[in-house]
């Protein structure tokens, strides 16, 4: 049973979402994650993930390995593995929903072509790709939902905090204005619009950068919530822009909220340069977007010179580049 994930880009938003703002993401398809769950022949539960290089059994894992936290979710009582041999295999979920003549075990293959720690969602496509996958392969689909819930909880493994924002685009795979704790809106692009995104290759773990905004915010509540206030009535003004296909004009807030998110510290000089080669390129906007620190930064780009952006990136240390339609 194969399963497939796409990568996001969060276009406004990011941090203050974590403070109850809204925030605007949408997904990125040329990269994804995959996860395949089939029979095996070989007894116990085998993760094969040679992105970050693992190929263990299930009981080999800690019980806050995000992959294992997922799969354990699933076969809460071990199938029959050489580590931990099951006295009773039909006491496994796997027995219980018949598939135990199948096979004596389970191989799980996980792969992703999104870049790790690079604002681009991987962690988050990883875990949906592997729910979806895992609860079809015991014939007991979820429903978008459930998957983001689950999802959700693994990000929390992931990242300490996090507002919801990477899974639930990643699930729903379309443009989300996000509010946590809110119900999903799914938002209209009215017409569609270009934006390059630029890796610096720097890697930088989401949860060090939210950790260090929530430590400005302990110092200077009044200070940080003003902050937050501004990202969010920004991406409330850029989500009417592009509902009514006035793309043209959030180019402008993009660069208000990277100068707030720069404030607040979590830009790096490495995603400074790119935003700034792609401004001198004739972006309309640019930004840096997800945790920061390193990561992606997005650019909006008339479709026509997005190739001059990209190469003025690359120029400027940008490690690759994607160019995408937002639709
Ligand atoms: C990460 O993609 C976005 C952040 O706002 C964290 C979060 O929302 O969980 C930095």
């Amino acid at each position: 049973m194969k399963a497939s994930a796409p990568g996001k880009i969060i276009l406004f938003g990011e941090h203050a979402v974590v403070y109850g703002r809204p925030a605007l993401a949408v997904p990125v398809a040329q990269v994804h994650a995959d996860a395949e769950v089939s029979d095996s022949s070989r007894a116990g539960i085998w993760i094969n993930a040679p992105d970050i290089d693992l190929h263990a059994e299930l009981n080999s894992l800690p019980s806050d390995h995000p992959l294992a936290a997922i799969i354990r979710e699933f076969f809460p009582h071990p199938v029959s593995s050489p580590l931990c041999p099951s006295p009773n295999p039909s006491t496994s979920l796997r027995a219980s929903f018949g598939r135990g003549d199948r096979g004596e075990g389970v191989e799980i293959k996980i792969s992703s072509t999104i870049p790790v720690a690079s604002g681009l969602g991987s962690g988050a496509a990883v875990s949906v790709a592997l729910i979806r996958a895992l609860s079809s392969f015991l014939h007991n689909p979820l429903s978008d939902e459930q998957i983001s819930s689950m999802a959700f909880e693994i990000e929390k493994l992931h990242h300490g905090t996090p507002s919801g924002i990477d899974n639930t685009v990643i699930t729903y795979a379309r443009p989300v204005f996000f509010v946590k704790g809110q119900p999903i809106e799914i938002f209209k692009v009215g017409k569609p619009f270009t934006i390059m995104i630029a890796d610096t290759g720097i890697s930088a773990p989401t949860r060090e950068a939210v950790g260090d905004v929530r430590k400005l915010w302990e110092a200077d509540k009044e200070k940080w919530e003003k902050a937050f206030d501004e990202i969010g009535g920004i991406a409330k003004e850029a989500r009417r822009r592009i509902e009514n296909g006035e793309w043209e004009l959030i180019g402008k807030l993009m660069n208000q909220n990277h100068e707030l998110l720069k404030g607040m510290t979590v830009s790096s000089p490495e995603l400074d340069r790119l935003v700034d080669a792609a401004r001198s390129a004739g972006a309309l906007g640019a930004k840096m977007s997800g945790g920061g620190r390193g990561g992606n930064m997005i650019a909006l780009v008339n479709a026509v010179k997005a190739g001059i952006a990209a190469d003025a990136c690359i120029s400027s240390g940008a490690k690759r580049v994607i160019i995408t339609q937002i639709h």
